[in-house]
């Protein structure tokens, strides 16, 4: 119901991320961020995907901008489905960073981006049981609660201002009939698995803050991949997968070391190293 709606707002998104930041600061400063990122946070009723509208309205001298909106028109996943999301539920955004990386280790920044989605999960629920599922996909209780959606923009003059964006959307007060029938996945959201309403620009602000401090291990990225294969959701299963080179089968054995997915196609046969995969499928035992 509308009166139900705390709207999202760029001042009390900010308010949040500054408390937040000070709180760990004074209690658990070993948590704390190496540097926090000086996000230009922005917030609107619609737009048509923020991945898109946040590009547009970066500069090139901007590290770290944000765009929340309450509405998508051509909101996307990965693969080009669409992502829908009802109105003042969930979040939508886009994360704009320039990260000083090599482009082979840009991948690594979609798999910390999936960490910093799933600790916020956890820590929402008070549970370690969120898991990441290849490539970034965080699933709650086996049905998929955040998804992201990661792209490398350039400007005209190349790799010196390109820039990476992480766009998330994280099923935050969402109800079970809020999602569309014939979704190809089961879907969850905090509300659903916590029973309460959670304050979006709360849950945003802790969203900033996991992001900054993932994105601030990108070059210790072994600690993070040790990480991610802790809370793996396709570790040591049978999967399909739809690529590139067509469709695999086989059984997950870890990460490389930017983040490809390992997979054994039969046991002792060589194993494949994936950098991308339409849909990967888990073949039940
Ligand atoms: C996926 O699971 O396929 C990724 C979904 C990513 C959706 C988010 S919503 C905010 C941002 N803007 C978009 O158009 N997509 C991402």
């Amino acid at each position: 119901m509308m009166e139900d709606i705390s709207w999202l707002s760029a001042r009390d998104i900010q308010r949040h991320l500054t408390r937040r930041r000070e709180e760990i600061h004074s209690y658990r400063a070993e948590e704390a961020p190496p540097a926090p990122l000086p996000w230009k946070v922005d917030v609107l009723e619609v737009t048509d995907s923020t991945n898109d509208e946040v590009w547009r309205r970066a500069t090139p001298a901007e590290t770290a901008r944000v765009l929340f909106a309450e509405r998508q028109t051509a909101g996307r996943g990965r693969r080009g489905d669409a992502w829908h999301s009802p109105v003042g539920e969930n979040l939508l955004l886009s994360a704009l960073i320039r990260p000083e990386l090599e482009p082979r280790y840009w991948p690594r920044i979609s798999q910390a981006a999936g960490l910093a989605v799933r600790q916020v999960v956890d820590d929402a629920l008070e549970q370690t049981g969120s898991q990441l599922k290849w490539p970034n996909d965080v699933y709650f209780d086996g049905r998929k609660i955040a998804g992201i959606l990661v792209e490398r923009r350039e400007s005209p003059d190349g790799m010196a201002n390109a820039a990476a964006i992480i766009g998330i959307g994280l099923n935050v007060n969402a109800q079970k009939e809020s999602f569309p029938q014939d979704l190809a996945f089961p879907a969850t959201s905090l509300r659903l698995e916590s029973g309460r309403n959670w304050d979006r620009n709360e849950v945003a602000a802790r969203l900033l803050f996991s992001l900054e401090r993932y994105l601030g291990r990108l070059d210790r990225f072994s600690e993070l991949r040790e990480e991610i294969l802790g809370c793996s959701y396709l570790l040591n299963r049978e999967v399909t997968a739809e690529t590139p080179r067509g469709s695999l089968r086989g059984r997950v054995t870890g990460l490389a070391e930017n983040g490809e997915l390992l997979l054994e196609t039969a046991p002792g046969a060589e194993t494949i190293m994936l950098y991308s995969a339409d849909r990967i499928r888990v073949i039940e035992e």
